[in-house]
């Protein structure tokens, strides 16, 4: 179960443009992952035969082809001595990060997926050949053929790489854009090693929270008619970080555009509470808070009743500091509920950017770049 509670400092301007807001999101054809997921069965046969043959799995993504599944990975395993190992590149060139990781992987056997919907992003493309050639030092064709999962779109150099020499192939369907993509093998596929994908995609597919996501959208939309250009989104758990990294993207390039939108960051207390909380206590007012907490956690007892004083103490402090804050409590870390929470923040991502004026599943400002790049 999951409660929300929206602030109420300003008023609501927004509140009964709900039906128009739905009847706009309607016209997009981009909203294929409001429709009901169905698992491919393919996924738990493959991770079957990579976990036989493999000590770890390596996946290649960026963006939305890359943040979900990371995220899910770091929430769902425990700190140390991780389930089935996987890593992730692609989203940096880093010769350093590279080096080191290709040194660590060729002392295993691995497997890799390859994920990206355009089949054309230079980081991913890069870092797949890169890997490739040290496949090829380490395993004779055959093998690759069973160790190289392909995830894309249904056309693009990934796309005929796959077909070309066999490579098992997943796909991300058309109607269906990179950060919305979580529920699509792109994600599902290095999920399934560790999580129950079957109870995600059920909290995913009886998601009953649309008026909670528009309330969200317009609560949002409201602090930033008030100039509260940003949203911090705060949690208590290192483990959440990476979900952090995931909201900030889909936030981001969902409603950054036409020179508007609110600039999402993330905080994870008590570390940032001795460095940022400073500003957001007395510095200037742009910014509003969500706070993200999880009920039922593997505690000590000792720490039970201080956890719950310091983000208690926390809030009562950051309100008389006059931010504004949302919050968002999940009674338990458990697949059902994060799947939920998913589908929620993907419609109150859409809602927003549409109270923006905005199209919420382009990103016209990331394919500049990348243009760019092509260029030269
Ligand atoms: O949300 C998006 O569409 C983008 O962030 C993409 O996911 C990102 O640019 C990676 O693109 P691709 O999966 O085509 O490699």
């Amino acid at each position: 179960m999951i409660k929300f509670e929206f602030t109420k400092d300003y008023e609501n301007k927004y509140i009964n443009k709900k039906e128009e807001v739905l009847d706009k999101f309607n016209t997009y054809e981009m909203t294929g992952w409001k429709d009901k997921v169905i698992l491919n069965d393919k996924i738990l046969d493959k991770v079957k035969e990579v976990k036989s043959n493999s000590k770890l799995l390596l996946v290649i993504g960026v963006g939305g082809s890359f943040l979900g599944s990371k995220a899910l990975y770091d929430l769902f395993n425990p700190y140390f001595d991780t389930n089935f190992e996987v890593l992730y590149c692609g989203y940096t060139l880093s010769s350093n990060y590279l080096s080191d990781l290709i040194e660590y992987i060729n002392k295993h056997d691995y497997s890799i997926n390859v994920i990206s919907k355009s089949g054309g992003t230079k980081e991913i493309l890069k870092t797949y050949e890169l890997i490739k050639n040290e496949m090829i030092k380490k395993y004779d064709e055959d093998e690759l053929k069973k160790r190289i999962i392909i995830t894309t779109g249904t056309k693009g150099k990934l796309y005929e790489e796959a077909i070309s020499n066999g490579y098992t192939l997943l796909n991300i369907p058309d109607n269906i854009g990179g950060r919305y993509s979580m529920m699509t093998d792109a994600h599902l596929f290095p999920l399934a090693f560790n999580i129950d994908v079957k109870k995600l995609i059920d909290g995913y597919n009886e998601f009953n929270l649309i008026d909670e996501a528009y309330e969200y959208a317009s609560v949002r939309k409201t602090l930033y008619d008030n100039n509260k250009l940003i949203e911090d989104y705060i949690f208590y758990e290192e483990k959440y970080t990476m979900f952090g990294e995931w909201l900030k993207q889909l936030f981001a390039e969902s409603e950054g555009k036409n020179g508007k939108g609110i600039f999402p960051v993330s905080s994870m207390f008590s570390r940032d509470l001795h460095s940022l909380g400073q500003f957001i206590q007395e510095g200037s007012k742009i910014l509003f808070e969500t706070v993200i907490t999880v009920n039922k956690n593997k505690e000590l007892s000792d720490l039970i009743d201080t956890n719950k004083k310091i983000i208690e103490g926390v809030k009562t402090a950051h309100k008389k500091g006059d931010v504004s804050i949302n919050t968002i409590e999940i009674d338990e870390l458990n697949e059902y509920n994060i799947g939920q929470l998913i589908k929620f923040f993907f419609y109150a991502a859409s809602y927003s950017s549409i109270l923006f004026g905005v199209n919420p599943f382009d990103q016209p400002g990331v394919e500049k770049y990348k243009e760019e790049i092509e260029k030269l």
